[in-house]
């Protein structure tokens, strides 16, 4: 099969390279293999390449990027219940590594069927981004369990697709939110995107100010960051005492300033990875996230646009589209296209 592998971390456009591997081994007890038709590229997956996630690279060995897709069953482990899944079935599955090949092996309870509904190029935007909005909104209501009844909660770089996810899983609940995006122009495709969602541009000198009055002049709860970087300095006199920043991304290269001021007025400061959904939520939880995810692309199919897709053998071209500013949809890595 074709695959993307690297053998040492650095820039993907020096390590990242094409090759052909054995296909996967049959499927064991509890196993299933995909054949992956799509997948979703993600700036998580460049950071893995890049080293920035504590991955250990096999000593002689090397990693396929990418975690998620959308493909087909292709095998069944000989314990697997065939009501539930069988060869020929449509699934999305999450965290896999390794999708960044043409066929993963994993394992069933990692892998969701999906209604005939739901396209392939909608269905491959569900998982780990709205896991990780789901996530998100479980802490924001842990740590101040009133947080978007009355003062709505900020989200920076509102225009991302775990913010896509993170505003129509806080509208299901009845919790107000409004958006931080780094443009006018991103401001603008927002609003037509979402266009009751108030969008505030950081782009604008008062944009803090503009954020206040965005939130009824009153200081926020629950701030959601995926930038980092000198920002949080600025987000963080947002809050009012006790409240939270919730961390789910570093994509500012400059290091975090956090206001010292901050600890007196008892501000959290929280990550919230999706590599710790597996271990941290229960399976139950788990399924529910995944059917919301799916519920969530078959109501607003709209919401998940596209803006290129690309072969698995372009992956170079992939990569160097999904660092552009100002996009206004997924990038997709194919197979077979
Ligand atoms: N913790 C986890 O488990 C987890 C899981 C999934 C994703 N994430 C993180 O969530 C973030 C968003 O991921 P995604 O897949 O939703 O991304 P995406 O769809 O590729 O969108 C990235 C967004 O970030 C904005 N952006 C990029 N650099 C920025 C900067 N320096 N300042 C302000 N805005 C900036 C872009 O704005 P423009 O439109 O202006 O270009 C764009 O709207 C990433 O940091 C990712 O690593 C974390």
């Amino acid at each position: 099969m074709k695959a993307i592998v690297f053998n040492r971390f650095g820039a993907p456009d020096e390590v990242l390279e094409l090759t052909t591997l054995p296909d996967p081994t049959p499927p064991g007890p509890g196993e299933v293999v995909v054949r992956v038709t799509k997948r979703q590229l993600h700036p998580g997956n460049l950071m893995m390449v890049r080293g920035k996630f504590n991955f250990p690279m096999p000593a002689d060995g090397f990693l396929i990027p990418g975690a998620d897709g959308v493909g087909i069953v292709e095998a069944v482990g000989e314990d697997v219940d065939a009501s539930s899944l069988k060869p020929g079935m449509r699934v999305i599955f999450n965290p896999s590594p390794g999708a960044w090949a043409e066929r993963v092996k994993t394992r069933v309870e990692l892998v969701t069927p999906i209604p005939d509904d739901l396209p392939d190029a909608v269905a491959v935007q569900m998982l780990p981004n709205a896991v990780i909005a789901l996530m998100l909104l479980r802490e924001a209501q842990r740590a101040v369990p009133e947080a978007g009844r009355e003062t709505p909660i900020l989200l920076n770089a509102a225009g991302s697709s775990v913010a896509r996810f993170l505003t129509l899983a806080a509208h299901r609940r009845g919790l107000k939110v409004i958006g931080a995006v780094r443009s006018e122009n991103g401001a603008k495709m927002l609003s037509r995107r979402f266009p009751d969602l108030p969008v505030v541009s950081t782009a604008e000198s008062d944009w803090p100010d503009q954020l206040r009055q965005a939130a009824g002049s009153r200081p926020l709860q629950v701030i959601m960051d995926p930038v980092a970087g000198a920002m949080i300095g600025d987000l963080v006199p947002l809050l009012g005492d006790g409240g939270a920043l919730l961390l789910y991304g570093v994509m500012s290269p400059e290091p975090i300033t956090f206001p010292l001021s901050a600890l007196a007025r008892e501000i959290m400061f929280k990550g919230v990875s999706s590599s710790r959904w597996m271990q941290q939520t229960s399976a139950e939880q788990r399924r529910d996230d995944v059917a919301e995810a799916i519920e969530m692309g078959r109501g607003s199919p709209e919401k998940f646009e596209v803006e290129a897709e690309y072969d698995l053998a372009q992956f170079a071209d992939a990569v160097k589209h999904i660092e552009r500013a100002n996009r206004h949809g997924a990038i997709l890595l194919s197979s077979d296209l």
